[in-house]
């Protein structure tokens, strides 16, 4: 059952797709309100209560003993402990003896207090009077989870070729460039679908526009990569350079369609191209315009990108020099908040007509962008799209997916990566994953491996790391057949791997959970947050320990322990309870349910050979039921089929 509690005027933020009538407050029952200059909502847990939720934070999948601030942030030291990342994802459930659900749907600063000083109390501070509250109970967390996805509407359908490896770097600056990344995969023999390019590719970082000397023919370039079933994705910045005679600069200008601060003039703030302006997302008129713009793109035959820097993301303003500490005196003690003057500074224009400081709708601004680029391509191409965005609200998941940012290539950061895919699949973000590898750091063989067999069963799977690391392409290690085997297995489990993302998404359930979730009533079970369940089928098990060979597995029932090598699938059937399992970093080892089957594939260079209906059965169940598609049509509906195991 949902519930939702109106205060104040609320922001429209687009999260909430159903209409509900709201309920009068005397009804709230899971937290007592009190109002002040925040309106802050607490609880008391019980001593075995764990918190779920709250998407992309830190910590782990028990939110439980953390302070976690929703306030869209750029932070490149991403640490276990950091209070807020780049998105805002207000959700949580708290299951205790009765469990239920909470979503907090404001763009304004949230501060969540999950028993931090181990007192009991849960708290959830919100920085505005306007918000609106659901709450939702349930038998059970996945139950409420359930619940709450189908009110915010179905995930993002991203096509086949975003289901298959991608290469990353902040550094490719030429055609040169991405042709060598190509050439070494193929190789080396590792399977590949596309290629990103960061910032280089542009004329001095402006959007919409292309370095020609380093890029002299794009549509030629992507053509001729398509023909070897490779894509190109471009990355594409919030802010839009101040350069008279670029011609989006002018036209937003005209229109004013740029964000202006306290003296009415155009707001500027310093980001990668220097000096730039900020859409305003916030109308409309802006966000069609901006999405339409991506034609520049459509044109050169590219259909994936990655927005980024859209918290949005500011080095300077006229105001304020690079360096500036944070203002202690006034309270800003919190990372996230060192801009808090640049955000109080520019203003949005919202369509029901009132105007907003970027700090009292700070969370939305990158979930506009989203938007805006994801209904832009949806006009511009005759086909499903990438997308994934850096920053996000609840709600952007329908327009596109997301990556967590700029990690670092540390084991720490690799077990986060694992935790933040349930939560983040709880708030409806089924398409999303880390940087493979790491962001920040060198990353060494063994980190690279053990990553790659976790990116294996997150739907976007990239390999990505900034201008200043060492390279980190598969083939610039030792053994190279090593990265060739654990990269093609995410091909042979294409045909389930897609197959249960599509259902997921189409039925607005969540592709990957917490044990706890298949396994409600197993005490063990509940508190085991390393391993997880993909799909129907599937439960992983990754290492994710530096220099160990292999760890203790739980297993909550009897399955089939699937070892993957280059010599192929070894299956054996294990009993339920604890196990010690072997897995050398040449192998990788996964888990099938008791009576469930999973469909394999052949091996494949790239999605364009890869026939997601020709497929051999792995596990000791009878039928599967597979969605399978062109991997491009956009309005797909469930095209499915079972499969059955010959006796
Ligand atoms: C930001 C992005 C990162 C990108 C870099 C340069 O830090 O998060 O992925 O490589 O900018 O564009």
């Amino acid at each position: 059952m949902i519930t939702k509690f109106s205060y104040g005027t609320p922001v429209e933020t687009f999260a909430v797709v159903k209409d509900f009538p709201s309920a009068g407050h005397e009804q709230l029952r899971h937290f007592s309100r009190k109002k002040g200059t925040v309106q802050y909502f607490t609880c008391m847990l019980g001593e075995e209560d764990i918190v779920y939720g709250l998407g992309e934070t830190m910590r782990g999948v028990n939110k439980r003993g953390g302070r976690y601030i929703s306030f869209n942030y750029d932070d490149p030291h991403h640490k276990d402990d950091m209070p807020s990342m780049y998105g805002a994802h207000n959700f949580l459930i708290v299951d205790g003896e009765e469990p239920f659900g909470a979503f907090f749907d404001t763009p304004s600063k949230v501060v969540f207090d999950i028993d931090s000083k181990g007192s009991g109390v849960l708290s959830v501070a919100c920085e505005t009077q306007d918000l609106r509250l659901y709450i939702i109970e349930g038998e059970t967390p996945y139950g409420i989870v359930k619940q709450f996805l189908g009110i915010i509407g179905r995930s993002f359908l991203p096509p086949l070729w975003a289901f298959g490896y991608g290469q990353s770097r902040w550094g490719y600056k030429t055609e040169r460039d991405i042709s060598r990344v190509a050439a070494k995969h193929e190789e080396a023999g590792i399977p590949l679908d596309y290629i990103c390019m960061d910032i280089d590719y542009m004329d001095r970082y402006i959007d919409f526009t292309v370095n020609k000397r380093r890029f002299p023919n794009m549509t030629g370039f992507s053509a001729k990569l398509k023909g070897k079933g490779l894509h190109l994705v471009p990355i594409v910045d919030a802010g839009i350079k101040i350069e008279p005679g670029n011609p989006v600069y002018s036209e937003g200008v005209e229109k004013e369609y740029f964000c202006k601060n306290h003296e009415g003039t155009f707001f500027k703030a310093e980001v990668w191209p220097g000096m730039t302006h900020f859409p305003d997302f916030f109308q409309e008129k802006v966000r069609r315009w901006f999405g339409d713009q991506y034609k520049f793109y459509t044109d050169s035959g590219l259909e994936g990108f990655w927005n980024d820097m859209n918290e949005p993301a500011i080095f300077s303003t006229e105001y304020r020099a690079k360096d500036t500490k944070p203002d202690v005196e006034r309270g800003d003690v919190d990372q996230p908040e060192r801009h808090i003057a640049d955000f109080k500074d520019f203003f949005h224009r919202l369509d029901d007509g009132r105007e907003k400081s970027n700090y009292e709708v700070h969370n939305l601004y990158g979930a506009l962008m989203t938007r805006a680029s994801g209904e832009g391509l949806g006009r511009l191409l005759d086909r499903r799209y990438l997308l994934f965005s850096r920053s996000s609200y609840i709600g952007a998941h329908r327009y596109g997916g997301i990556w967590t940012g700029d990690n670092a290539s540390t084991w720490e950061m690799l077990r986060q990566n694992v935790y933040h895919m349930p939560s983040l699949n709880m708030c409806g973000f089924l398409y999303s994953g880390a940087d493979t590898g790491g962001f920040g750091g060198n990353c060494d063989r063994e980190l690279l491996l053990r990553w790659l067999a976790v990116s294996v069963f997150t739907p976007l799977m990239r390999n990505h790391t900034a201008i200043f690391t060492r390279n980190q392409e598969c083939y610039r290690f030792r053994k190279v057949e090593d990265f060739r085997t654990v990269v093609s297995l995410r091909y042979r489990l294409l045909p389930y791997l897609y197959s249960e993302f599509m259902k997921a998404a189409l039925r607005q359930d969540m592709l990957i959970r917490p044990l706890a979730f298949d396994y409600p009533g197993d005490e063990k079970a509940r508190h085991i947050h390393d391993q997880l369940m993909v799909g129907e089928s599937v439960m992983i098990a990754p290492v994710l320990e530096k220099g160990v060979k292999g760890r203790v597995v739980y297993l909550p029932e009897p399955m089939t322990e699937v070892r993957w090598s280059s010599e192929g699938f070894t299956c054996i059937e294990v009993g339920a309870g604890e196990r010690t399992v072997m897995a050398p970093l040449h192998q990788v080892v996964f888990y099938i349910r008791k009576g469930k089957l999973v469909p394999v594939g052949k091996q494949v260079s790239n999605t364009s050979e890869l026939d997601l209906m020709d497929v051999e059965l792995l596990g000791t169940g009878t039928e599967y039921e597979q969605y399978a598609d062109d991997g491009y049509t956009k309005d797909c509906g469930l095209n499915r089929c079972v499969l059955r195991r010959k006796a």
